[in-house]
């Protein structure tokens, strides 16, 4: 069955030519990875979506943030203009490809964070952040409030950015990415309350702690990450000898804080690359792309860091038959499952996002 569903997507490949551009993220399965034309880690797909030139439509293999992060980025005021007018399509083969971790920070939940926090600090002196794993609607608070969004590979970065420009950060929606690249700055876990959106004042903090913050982490995590514990690495370090342990920063603090290594799916990718044959790795990220680095470099030995399975739920829903569907519509001339993000949260995000990809 399978076997027939790679001809048929193959099939609309070759008839569409360059008018389909399919992205697909690193935590894809395997089979549909097979189907892509360019994958990467959520940085460089948004830079393949912001260059993408030649293509009517783009098929987003990953989830709902990053194809309304393509959305906005290829259809930019000056990529259209290029393209004499044309907007590029961006299709998501499964709706219910979505982002826990996103889902966990509303755009009513963050506008009254900041509304409740304006109380005892000067909002005009806090830069919010948003992680790329996020709404559109997230992306247009910051461009609107002076703030940025960030990925996995340039948080650090994007936090000095924002420290050249205010006293505080507000980091949301995940505190493990929040809360590892600022240890890295001199700024301490006192310095990083935690903003919980339940919580029925201040985010579940004392004014204190709010007007001695440097950094507001909001209380969301990736359901994927958070699975990773400091006694796998223990575990590993003990039963081999050598072996090094490579974690993505969306773990929680106390396994970031003791591996060798912590990156983006693409920096992971880059390392294992990089690593001489013999190489000995425990690896903390999604199990898929964990499975395929075991594949791809069998002169290396590499473990899943946990014992239990952490795969992503949500990025495992786009499969062969819903790339297939997605393309056939297609090729008859039928969008489904089209993400399109409205014009006005498309102005104010895209300026959080173009500040982003001016962050060296
Ligand atoms: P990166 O590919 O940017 O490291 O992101 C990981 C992730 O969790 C995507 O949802
Ligand atoms: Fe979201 Fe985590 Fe899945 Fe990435 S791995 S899409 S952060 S739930």
């Amino acid at each position: 069955e399978n076997e027939v569903l790679q001809q048929r997507i193959e099939a609309v490949r070759q008839e569409l030519g360059d008018e389909l551009l399919i992205l697909g993220h690193h935590y894809q399965q395997d089979e549909v990875i097979e189907h892509t034309d360019l994958r990467g880690d959520s940085y460089q797909l948004s830079e393949m979506a912001a260059k993408s030139q030649a293509c009517r439509t783009i098929v987003f293999c990953g989830v709902h943030f990053m194809a309304e992060t393509a959305d906005i980025l290829a259809n930019r005021p000056d990529r259209i203009e290029a393209r004499d007018g044309r907007r590029v399509d961006v299709l998501l083969p499964d709706m219910a490809a979505g982002c826990s971790m996103a889902d966990m920070a509303a755009i009513a939940q963050v506008e009254a964070a900041w509304a409740d926090m304006s109380e005892v600090i000067d909002t005009e002196q806090v830069i919010p952040v948003t992680y790329i794993n996020s709404a559109a609607s997230l992306k247009a608070f910051c461009g609107r409030n002076g703030g940025i969004v960030c990925t996995s590979s340039n948080a650090r970065a994007v936090l000095e950015w924002a420290f050249e420009r205010g006293q505080r950060v507000f980091f949301f929606p995940d505190q493990h990415l929040g809360r590892n690249t600022a240890l890295t700055m001199d700024i301490t876990e006192e310095q990083m309350p935690v903003w919980d959106p339940y919580a029925l004042e201040m985010g579940g903090n004392t004014d204190e702690q709010i007007k001695s913050s440097r950094v507001i982490l909001w209380k969301g995590h990736c359901s994927v990450h958070q699975m990773f514990r400091a006694e796998h690495v223990d575990r590993f370090r003990k039963e081999h000898p050598g072996i090094k342990i490579l974690v993505h920063p969306e773990c929680p603090r106390e396994v970031n804080d003791i591996a060798d290594v912590s990156g983006s799916t693409g920096k992971i990718i880059q390392t294992v690359k990089n690593s001489p044959a013999g190489t000995k790795w425990a690896i903390g990220t999604e199990l898929h792309l964990v499975n395929r680095l075991k594949d791809e470099h069998p002169e290396q030995e590499i473990h899943f860091l946990s014992p239990v399975v952490c795969m992503c739920a949500t990025m495992y829903r786009i499969d062969l038959t819903h790339l297939c569907w997605t393309l056939e519509n297609l090729r008859d001339g039928r969008l489904v499952n089209q993400i399109r993000v409205d014009e006005e949260t498309t102005k104010w995000s895209l300026i959080a996002l173009e500040r982003m990809l001016a962050v060296k």
